[in-house]
């Protein structure tokens, strides 16, 4: 019996020890790891240089308040500000979290103009976390399920569809527009190449903002640093958490231009957000990923997995549908259910996720070409035993 809550239904493995793109089990078996903790730890399981900074800041100081003036913390400020174009930067602990807070300075910017009902236009299929904001802003009724009364003024539309925001234009209460540029919880949906670029132009002809929610995309997972960067745009908010931590949870919501001056003493605030421990092992996840060249390694990574598994499952028997990817997040959508492979995948000692018909990977962005030849061969054998 487990004194657990019962809202996870986990797997029957108990990983003990990682490294790279393995994990280890209590019984002595190695897994890859193809889904990273849900796109969290990037860099791999306990990367060396992340380790050391740990280590080195746990002997110098964890914790003291945001009471207080914290250097990591302007540090990590000032790097992902200059690194996104953005202006100002909160610290929170989760996605969800960062979610909040873009969602508060939103609400914010409407009462500056005296909108008394500030109201937000998300997406059908959308994901942005499990608090109660966050869950009633994600467009997925299983989500929200049980959950009612809701947090009001959020309106869902359907992705990639640039005439279901403009249906909104003549919405005197609308104040943001808030999607991940790639659906990914929903199955790694990947909208029109221009998409983005048109949605940032209605935000900017109305006055709202635009509210990018990076969690999962964020810190080079689709081979740019952010995903916005293959539509050279600049959000008003935008928020991150996962990757930017690789396994200390951190989330952050950076902002531009008039959202960044939103928040003023007192509005917003978070015990653990941005303590020294956390923004030290951020500070130190981008150095790695500028010193090592990680970004290229996700382009050239996520097109040899990509061709690798559109080639040996050409000859599946129309078993696969579509396989989406942009760098390491990559989806293979099936015409059939395949919720048996998370079972069949942990016994092939592989680690994945499956959403619906789809097999969801999001392997390290540190896989090299024979650690890929293993995912390939591995989740095509598993689709083609269908
Ligand atoms: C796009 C997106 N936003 C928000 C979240 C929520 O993040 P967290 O679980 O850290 O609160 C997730 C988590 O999967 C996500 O994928």
């Amino acid at each position: 019996m487990s004194y657990l809550m019962s809202n996870y239904a986990p797997l029957e493995v108990t990983f003990v020890k990682g490294r790279g793109c393995y994990l280890t089990d209590d019984k002595g078996r190695q897994y890859l790891d193809a889904l990273c903790g849900v796109g969290v730890v990037g860099l791999g399981h306990c990367h060396q240089d992340i380790t050391k900074a740990i280590q080195i800041q746990a002997e110098n100081l964890l914790h003291t308040s945001n009471w207080y003036h914290i250097q990591h913390q302007e540090d990590l400020a000032e790097k992902l500000c200059q690194l996104s174009n953005m202006d100002t930067a909160f610290f929170a602990n989760s996605g969800a979290e960062a979610n909040e807070a873009a969602i508060k300075i939103a609400r914010l910017h409407g009462h500056s103009q005296h909108i008394n009902n500030p109201t937000i236009l998300t997406f059908n299929q959308s994901f942005h976390g499990r608090t109660m904001a966050t869950l009633s802003a994600t467009g997925n009724t299983k989500v929200q399920a049980g959950f009612a009364p809701l947090v009001s003024e959020f309106i869902y539309i359907d992705f990639n569809d640039i005439n279901a925001i403009k249906a909104h234009e003549n919405n005197n209460n609308v104040v943001a527009v808030m999607l991940e540029p790639i659906q990914g919880e929903s199955g790694i949906i990947i909208p029109d190449s221009h998409y983005l670029n048109q949605v940032q132009e209605i935000c900017n002809n109305n006055n709202w903002l635009l509210i990018l929610d990076e969690v999962q995309t964020g810190i080079g997972r689709t081979g740019k640093l952010f995903a916005h960067f293959y539509n050279n745009i600049t959000p008003d908010l935008l928020t991150l958490a996962k990757g930017l931590g690789n396994g200390v949870p951190i989330g952050a919501c950076l902002a531009k231009g008039k959202a960044s001056k939103l928040f003023t003493p007192g509005t917003h605030g978070s015990t653990f957000g941005g303590n020294p421990l956390v923004c030290k092992t951020a500070l130190t996840v981008l150095d790695v990923i500028e010193k090592d060249n990680i970004l290229d390694n996700v382009v050239m990574m996520g097109e040899y997995i990509t061709s690798g598994l559109k080639n040996k499952l050409k000859d599946s028997d129309n078993k696969v549908l579509e396989i989406r990817s942009k760098g390491l997040m990559i989806a293979i959508e099936l015409n059939q259910d395949c919720s048996t492979f998370l079972q069949k995948a942990l016994d092939n000692q592989l680690l994945i996720n499956i959403t619906g018909q789809s097999i969801r990977l999001l392997p390290p962005l540190i896989i090299d070409k024979s650690d890929a030849d293993i995912l390939i061969n591995k989740v095509s054998d598993l689709v083609n035993a269908l």
